[in-house]
């Protein structure tokens, strides 16, 4: 594959000159006989109930924010997560449930080792561990491995032939799902590429008419990781399953315990029928519903990754995807530490709840 030019002046990510990792602890060991048992049934107590609004420990001294855009993301500069204390980990989780992504750049936190990154995770809830994705070379179960490499296409491979770009939150067939989770990367392709695309769910919901919206609250979904473990059976007796197939009925419409903010909660990976619907009305409106998500860039951000780069995000508010656009062979590495939370809450189903009346631009269209 020919080098792609560098022109005059650009910046391009660090590499070592023998291509080798930047980090090596961190690189994917795959265990094909690895099981681990399900964490099941456990009380949530979610950080954010304990934050100060106004952050004063997450947001002091030199702080500057930043949004990506109106409804989702926000870039956070001159705070260093791995030095946050309790109540800035709280705020953290809060301001995290609002935005529904916070970026933060130069971290400390790739450094500091596995169990000091494991504490600070652990503060929103018990850790996840993956069904089928690799574990660091050097050890630790909940850390996920994301890893790209002309050495190891694993990954790449697994996407031949499809659209990369597959909106949805991480593992919602778990009966208590991610909350708040962490992407932390350690080395960027040269250029450009990989980022995350994440989408707001809570406007992915408000942008809905006020009768749809009625009409989805109080459905369910099931949702399941078949198709996941489907494709990773392909590796054959490399095939690493921990777990066996997961699945769970949500709700279709949920309340986010702290701020109390309605969202969509279907993704088109993991959710597969409404329950009650006939096949072909539940393929009709989770069909629209996935293409609202997909196509409302009004409502999505891009976050663009350096090494260092931490994205803190709440899966309960957003949908995200990869992109996995950049040349083929180039590394991209980082690692995901993914904390549970609280069992999905349906959103009341009210006769008239007043949305259509708070929502000025349908009022002064007569909308309503
Ligand atoms: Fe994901």
């Amino acid at each position: 594959m020919p080098a792609a030019t560098v022109l005059p002046g650009q910046i391009v990510r660090p590499k070592l000159a023998d291509d080798s990792p930047l980090y090596p602890d961190y690189m994917p060991h795959y265990d094909p006989l690895e099981k681990v048992e399900d964490i099941g049934e456990f009380e949530h107590y979610d950080a954010g109930h304990r934050a100060d609004p106004t952050f004063p420990n997450l947001l002091k001294g030199d702080a500057q924010v930043l949004d990506l855009s109106p409804h989702v993301g926000t870039e956070i500069r001159g705070v260093q997560l791995s030095q946050l204390n309790e109540a800035g980990l709280d705020e953290l989780a809060l301001l995290a449930a609002k935005r529904g992504a916070l970026v933060f750049r130069d971290q400390e936190f790739g450094n500091i080792g596995f169990e000091a990154q494991k504490k600070i995770v652990r503060h929103f809830g018990p850790l996840h561990i993956h069904g089928w994705a690799p574990h660091p070379k050097a050890g630790s179960d909940e850390h996920m491995v994301i890893y790209d490499h002309k050495d190891d296409l694993r990954v790449r491979k697994s996407w031949a032939g499809r659209s990369p770009v597959q909106w949805h939150t991480d593992q919602s067939p778990e009966s208590q799902p991610p909350g708040t989770t962490f992407i932390c990367m350690l080395e960027s392709p040269s250029a450009a590429g990989g980022d995350t695309l994440v989408s707001s769910s809570v406007q992915a919901y408000k942008s809905l008419s006020p009768r749809f919206r009625k009409r989805l609250e109080g459905l369910t979904a099931i949702h399941a990781n078949g198709d996941g473990v489907a494709q990773e059976l392909k590796n054959g007796e490399k095939a690493v399953l921990r777990r066996g197939v997961l699945q769970a009925e949500h709700p279709i419409v949920i309340v986010h315990p702290v701020t109390k903010e309605k969202a969509l909660y279907v993704n088109p990976v993991y959710t597969k029928k409404i329950v009650g619907y006939d096949q072909e009305e539940s393929d009709c409106i989770l069909g629209f519903l996935f293409d609202h998500i997909a196509k409302r860039a009004d409502f999505q951000c891009r976050i663009r990754y350096e090494a260092g780069t931490c994205l803190v995000w709440d899966q309960r508010v957003t949908n995200h995807s990869q992109t996995l656009d950049y040349p083929v062979g180039e590394r991209r590495h980082a690692f995901r530490l993914t904390s549970l939370a609280n069992k999905p809450i349906p959103a009341l189903v009210e006769e008239d709840d007043g949305e259509c009346a708070k929502d000025e631009m349908r009022t002064q269209l007569n909308l309503c």
